[in-house]
């Protein structure tokens, strides 16, 4: 189960262009972190995308590139981990901003997944956990998704943001229009995903 480092390397250089480009388009102090906090969780939307699919991709069409990606769905998992940390950094420096509004704690709860998630992503804990792993994994793959879609569907109910919302929302329904297919395809084999 040896690591992959391309998910590292784009999280490291992703995270580092977003911030710099929140610190660069921000008018004052407050906007440069709320951009921030913005773009160092828009970075990870490939991510999740990839990790999304992964295994779906590869059961519906097998190849040495969905093999890859199903075959390193840890790296991308830990690669999203470490994108989101660098997110959880920006939003606590957002609310510590003189006049920042004040945040809804909905989103603690997927910080709890995202972690229980990247800390039990080793071998020794899949052995210990057992089922209560895959149960783990196979929910908090859906908690960090439904974020995402709930994220970027509210922006199309924002002018500011529409065009945003309009584009990456298309791709979150096409995610899981490839998951409902591997599932049915799956049923239709009487196999698993
Ligand atoms: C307590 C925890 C969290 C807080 C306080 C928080 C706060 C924020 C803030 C202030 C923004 C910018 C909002 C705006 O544009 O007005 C943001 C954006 C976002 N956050 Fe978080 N967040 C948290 C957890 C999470 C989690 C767990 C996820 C997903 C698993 C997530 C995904 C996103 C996404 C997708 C965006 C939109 C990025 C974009 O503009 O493209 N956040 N968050």
């Amino acid at each position: 189960m040896r690591l992959r480092i391309e998910p590292f390397l784009y999280a490291i250089a992703a995270s580092a262009a977003a911030v710099l480009l929140g610190q660069w388009l921000g008018q004052d102090a407050l906007q440069r972190a709320l951009y921030t906090a913005r773009f160092t969780a828009r970075v990870g939307v490939p991510l999740v995308l990839l990790i999304y699919t992964a295994s779906s991709l590869h059961r519906l069409w097998p190849g040495t590139g969905t093999a890859w990606l199903s075959r390193n769905r840890r790296s991308l998992g830990l690669g999203f981990a470490l994108t989101h940390t660098v997110h959880l950094a920006a939003v606590l420096n957002y609310i510590a901003q003189p006049g920042s509004p004040p945040q809804p704690a909905a989103g603690i709860l997927g910080y709890v997944f995202i972690y229980l998630m990247a800390f039990s992503s080793n071998p020794g804990s899949m052995k210990q956990l057992g089922q209560w792993w895959h149960r783990l994994h196979a929910a908090g793959v859906q908690i960090v998704f439904l974020y995402f879609l709930v994220g970027y569907a509210s922006m199309v109910f924002e002018p500011e943001l529409r065009p945003l919302g309009l584009t990456v929302v298309p791709l979150l329904l096409a995610a899981l229009g490839v998951r409902i297919a591997a599932w049915r395809a799956r049923r239709v084999a009487g196999g698993a995903v």
